[in-house]
Parts: structure tokens; sequence; C-alpha cells
């Protein structure tokens, strides 16, 4: 059994093509869908910092195949072009690559929480499609399992920055001190609560949260402050705020030139400061373009990233040491997982001999009691066990699998035919 992953993320692919790759929740049961036919077992990791196919088969080539395939039709840059901004690992390297990216170290802000859930949220859409087996299902168990200890066991985690926290921070690097300003939040997700959280903490006195649901933004402020308001009030609440943050899960741009240049006249000169930490972006790169508007997106965001790494090497260090740990289990159950067949087919081989030898013996002999044939079958049985045991046990250490070569060949087993 073989494991392909093919991705793309912050480190290889610009925002423009991130974007177009990207899948949000809603859409990941029809993405899963167009998968499948041509990868029947995979999972697809889709987060703002990633999209990533992790597929499971036998031919690790044509997995690889199609996984490009399916990430350049995403972001429509086929050919080499499109090749340059997609990685691919194989088997126990695509492995310790989720595991590390559950361990948050593979994220623009190291130690970030939500990855852990988002992991989980990709087995889940997955195993629904009917596309997970059992390989699939372990390695993301066994990444699951490494990044809880990793929040359990390390300070990774703790007063870990979110982007939306830097998001505010940019702002307030931009404005001075953000106590009095007003603030406008378009989306009322995750990201939104922690965007109006961080802001209430500094003392903004006005935020408002548009969400396309109402309701979303009316339950949102209810636990962490800001007024709700409809996406059919943004040109007023566009008018009135000094920083813009949005963070909605639309896959089309929300904000274009026109409403900002409208809201830009009626504002009498007043800079807005617009941060777009959506990916896909809410807000058309145009925006930039226009006079007293500052425009940042997801990548402007990289200086924080990277003080904020440097600042978390020593837990950087630990996480890494967790992620190896687990890596080693997963490793000796992946051994154990190929050579069973070939443990199948010579415990079988043993098995039969023994059978015919005894049946032959018995044949020859007087008739015997039941209780006298089952002593000769445990006697037998247990011969061909403790002879087979050393030998099984060498097959499933071995690193690069020589050892379960050289047992197939002298013994002369087809294991194949019995996996
Ligand atoms: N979660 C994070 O920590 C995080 C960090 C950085 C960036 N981001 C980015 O921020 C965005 C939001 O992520 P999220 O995790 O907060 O959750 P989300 O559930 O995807 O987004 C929630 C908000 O987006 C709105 N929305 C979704 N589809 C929409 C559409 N087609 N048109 C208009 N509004 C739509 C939702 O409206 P309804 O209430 O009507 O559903 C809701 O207000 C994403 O682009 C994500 O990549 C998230």
């Amino acid at each position: 059994m073989q494991l392909c992953l093919v991705g793309i993320n912050y480190n290889t692919a610009p925002l423009a093509v991130r974007e177009k790759a990207s899948i949000n929740v809603e859409k990941l049961g029809e993405s899963l869908s167009s998968l499948h036919r041509d990868i029947h077992r995979g999972v697809i990791l889709s987060t703002c910092n990633r999209t990533e196919i992790y597929a499971s088969g036998s031919d690790s080539t044509s997995l690889e195949k199609a996984g490009m395939l399916f990430l350049q039709t995403l972001t429509g840059s086929k050919g080499a072009a499109g090749e340059n901004f997609i990685y691919i690992l194989k088997n126990v390297e695509a492995a310790r690559h989720l595991f590390r990216v559950a361990g948050g170290l593979e994220s623009m802000v190291v130690g970030e929480y939500e990855i852990l859930g988002q992991v989980g949220q990709a087995l889940e859409a997955a195993g629904k499609a009917g596309m997970t087996d059992l390989l699939l299902n372990h390695i993301f168990q066994g990444a699951i399992q490494a990044g809880r200890r990793v929040r359990a066991e390390t300070g990774i985690s703790r007063n870990a920055l979110s982007i939306s926290s830097i998001a505010v921070n940019l702002a307030e690097e931009t404005l001075g001190k953000l106590s009095g300003r007003t603030m406008l939040v378009i989306g009322a997700g995750e990201a939104g609560r922690l965007v109006v959280k961080v802001a209430r903490d500094r003392g903004v006195s006005r935020i408002a949260v548009a969400s396309r649901t109402h309701e979303r933004a009316a339950a949102l402020v209810q636990r962490v402050g800001g007024i709700p308001v409809g996406l059919d009030s943004l040109p007023q609440e566009l008018a009135r705020a000094d920083i813009v943050v949005t963070c909605a899960g639309a896959p089309h741009r929300m904000l274009g030139t026109n409403q900002i240049e409208k809201a830009v006249q009626s504002r009498g000169g007043r800079p807005i400061v617009i941060i777009d930490i959506a990916l896909p972006r809410n807000v058309d790169p145009e925006v930039a373009n226009i006079p007293d508007v500052s425009l940042r997106n997801i990548d402007d965001l990289t200086n924080i990233y990277e003080t904020n790494r440097e600042g978390r090497l020593s837990e950087i260090v630990m996480v890494e040491e967790i992620v190896e740990d687990e890596m080693r289990r997963l490793a000796a159950w992946w051994k154990a997982l190929e050579v069973r067949p070939l443990v199948s087919a010579l415990m079988a081989k043993a098995e039969e001999i023994r059978d015919r030898q005894l049946g032959k013996t018995l044949k020859k002999l007087r008739p015997l009691s039941a209780e006298e044939q089952e002593s000769l079958e445990a006697m037998t049985k247990s011969i061909v066990n403790q002879i087979l045991k050393d030998p099984i046990q060498q097959i499933k250490a071995d690193g690069d699998g020589e050892h379960a070569r050289l047992m197939s060949e002298l013994f002369q087993l087809d294991a194949e035919k019995r996996k």
C-alpha cells in the first residue's frame, strides 16, 4: 500500500494561485467526488495555508499523476509552470509531513490551534464520501494523536497567535493605538470571532460584524461583543470604519473598487485600512490603488509570522521530538501492515505441510482416540509456531525489507495472491 501527497502551500505558491486551489467546507463534498474519478482513496486538506491531497493505492505513480492533474485543474496552471508550485511526498515522508502539519509546525503561524480541527474535518469528510481506507485512517488518526500530544506536552500553542490576532496587530502598527477606533469585520466564522475578541481587548470602540446570515453575526456578537449588521449595510459601515477586516468564506470577491471608491469619497479624506485575511481573497487586489486606502492581505503578515516562529524555537525542537516519536510508532505499524501478506503466506504454507504430513502419519498409525489426535495436532502446531516465531519477528523488524524478500524467495511464497 502506497501513500502519496500532492500539495501546494504558502511556501510554494503565491496567494493568487493558492486562492484558486482553496476549497471551503461547503464545497469539500463536491471536490471529493471529482477527485474520486481518478483517486479512489484520498483525503483533501484545504486550509488558508495549503491545499493537499493525500492518496493511497497500490501504484504511487498514478496517484501522483492524478493528484497533480487535480491541483493543476484547480489552479488553472497546467504544464511546467503549474508543477513548480506543487510538492510531492511519498509514504513515510508524506506521513511525517502530515504529522508536522497537525503539530502546527508547517503553519504560517507556528503552533496555531485551528489546524488540528481541520485535519479531523478533512478525514471525516473523506470518510463520509467513502474515500478512506485502513492506511489513511491510521495515518490521519496518528497525526491527530501527535497534534494533541504537542498541545498537551509543549507550550507551542500557549498564547499562540492566530492570523486574526496578527491582522489586528497589523492594524495597530499602521494606525497606532486602537482605542477609540471603529472596525468593520466581514465574516462571522471562527476567524471573525477571533478578530472581534482581540479588537475588543485592544479597546476598539465600535465593532460592526457583517455576515451573509444575520443570525450568525448576531450569535457572534452575543458571545464576544460588537454590533451585527447585514451585508446590505456595507456602504454605510465602510464609510464609517477606520479598519476593515475581511474574513468571509466566500469563493468570490465581496468588495470591489467601485464600493471602496464610493466609501472613500464619503470619508472626506480619512484613510481606511483594509486587511483581507480570507482565502480566496474577499477584496479585489485593485483596491490597493485607490488613494487613502491601505490594503493588506494574508501574505503581508509574513514578518510577524517570522518573529513568532523565532520566539518559539525551543518549543519547536520539543514538538519535532514528539513528531518523531509518533512517527516511530507509525513506521512499526506500517511495516507490520506491509509484511502481513507475506507472514500469512508463510504461515499458510507451513500449515498446509503440517496438516498433510500429520494426515499421512495418522493413516499409518492404529486408530487414535480423539484426545490422542488433539495432542498430536497441538504438538505439531506448536513445533511450526516455534520454528516460525523468530523469522516472522525478523521480517517485521526489518527496516529495508531485505529479510522479507529473502524469505519470500527461499520459501517460494506468492504473498501477492494472499493480499
Ligand atoms: N479560521 C481561521 O482561523 C482562519 C485564519 C485565517 C484565515 N481564515 C480565512 O478566513 C475565512 C473565513 O474562515 P472561517 O474559518 O472563519 O470560516 P467560514 O465558516 O468559512 O466563514 C464564515 C463566514 O463566511 C461567510 N460566508 C461563507 N460563504 C460565503 C459566501 N459564499 N458569501 C458570503 N459569505 C460567506 C459565512 O456566512 P454565513 O454565516 O452565511 O455562513 C460566515 O460569516 C476563510 O477565507 C479562511 O481561509 C481563517
